[in-house]
């Protein structure tokens, strides 16, 4: 394998010109970072996430120089990556001088299942399909269209590749070392999974997992919050992106009938979570969610959240049976039952 890899799951991607290095600022630490040499590589089994920052300052940096043509083209791919949106404009620069150009050929395999991690990748340009070994026969199980990343779960966890990734018909990546990518994604990536699993604890239907499954599932949440009366999910709707865990406020459970008569179904508090039935069958969201009141969210990457966590997928199957029942009390109930006191004596 070569030196550079790739990585990560296909994820809402978003833009945030504000955060991208100034031409000069960006020129000046680069200056900076000439000094430092190329360091040699350090294993992710040492690291821990809460060093502080002073020891990061004392660490070597590696820096793969790049003409201006070079990091344009690195900097349109790395805005659009979700892993580097908690970075601070210190951190992202640090990652820009360690990432370097990997060119693939047609049919290039990038990563190996099995294999040690290197690097993480981000797609520049370039389809790349993504295989794994199951019951003995190599089957593709996802595949990159010109955007994305991959190779985070062997970093982020210091297993080995998941799943191998080969280039359909060529492409350009761009690499970030091991080093790099543990000392400053894992490391701010750990107060957000603090944060989410002490609340994950508490989940009921995420009591059975290992602690290795929730924090898997800490670090692929990620906030967000609703103002009041805000459609979270809207019935019908068949992009299932996402799915919820209330962490502050309520949500409340809207069904539409044919008639377009509204009924709601529940409410839900801190704790609850809602959108995962898209996980388990393929069908478009089946009430609205809105807010009431300011809510605050963890949101669950659909695609990610498969990928890591199988079991858990079996664990919320149980619920649809439940979540049946629910809808059907409501259906068969006419509104004016619903509110009649008389009705409801
Ligand atoms: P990693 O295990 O480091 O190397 C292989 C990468 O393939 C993996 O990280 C993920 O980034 C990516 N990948 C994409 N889809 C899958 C999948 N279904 N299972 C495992 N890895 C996947």
């Amino acid at each position: 394998m070569s030196s550079g890899s790739k990585v990560n799951f296909e994820q809402p991607e978003e833009e945030d010109d504000e955060d991208m290095p100034e031409d000069e600022e960006f020129l000046r630490r680069m200056r900076e970072k000439q000094k430092y040499g190329r360091r040699k590589s350090v294993s992710a089994e040492g690291y821990d996430p809460d060093k502080d920052d002073e020891d990061d300052d004392a660490e070597e940096r590696i820096v793969n120089p790049k003409s201006d043509e070079q990091r344009n083209r690195l900097i349109a791919a790395c805005q659009k990556v979700l892993l580097f949106n908690r970075l601070d404009k210190d951190q992202f620069n640090q990652v820009l001088d360690a990432m370097f150009e990997h060119v693939c050929q047609p049919g290039d395999s990038v990563i190996n299942e099995g294999d040690d991690g290197d690097n993480f990748y981000v797609i520049e340009s370039g389809n790349y399909d993504v295989y794994k070994v199951i019951n003995g026969d190599n089957l593709k199980v996802a595949s990159y269209d010109n955007k994305g990343s991959f190779g985070e779960l062997a970093l982020m966890y210091n297993a080995p590749r998941a799943a191998t990734v080969s280039s359909v018909d060529g492409g350009t990546l761009w690499a970030l070392d091991r080093q790099t990518y543990v000392r400053i994604i894992v490391r701010a990536n750990a107060k957000k999974r603090r944060m989410y699993e002490q609340f994950l604890q508490n989940v009921h239907i995420l009591q059975t997992l290992e602690e290795f499954e929730r924090q898997k599932v800490a670090d692929a949440m990620e906030p967000k919050e609703f103002e009041d009366g805000e459609i979270i999910i809207q019935q019908g709707d068949t992009k299932l992106d996402y799915f919820y865990f209330v962490m502050e406020g309520e949500v409340k459970y809207v069904l539409t009938d044919d008639d377009d008569v509204e009924k709601e179904i529940k409410r839900d508090t801190a704790g609850g979570y809602f959108g995962e039935l898209a996980l388990i069958q393929d069908k478009p969201r089946a009430v609205t969610v809105s807010s009431v009141g300011v809510t605050k969210c963890g949101c669950l990457d659909v695609q990610a959240f498969e990928r890591l966590l199988g079991p858990c997928k079996e664990i919320m199957k149980r619920n649809v049976d439940l979540y049946a029942k629910e809808l059907e009390q409501v259906s068969s109930k006419q509104p004016a039952e619903a509110s009649s006191p008389e009705t409801s004596n």
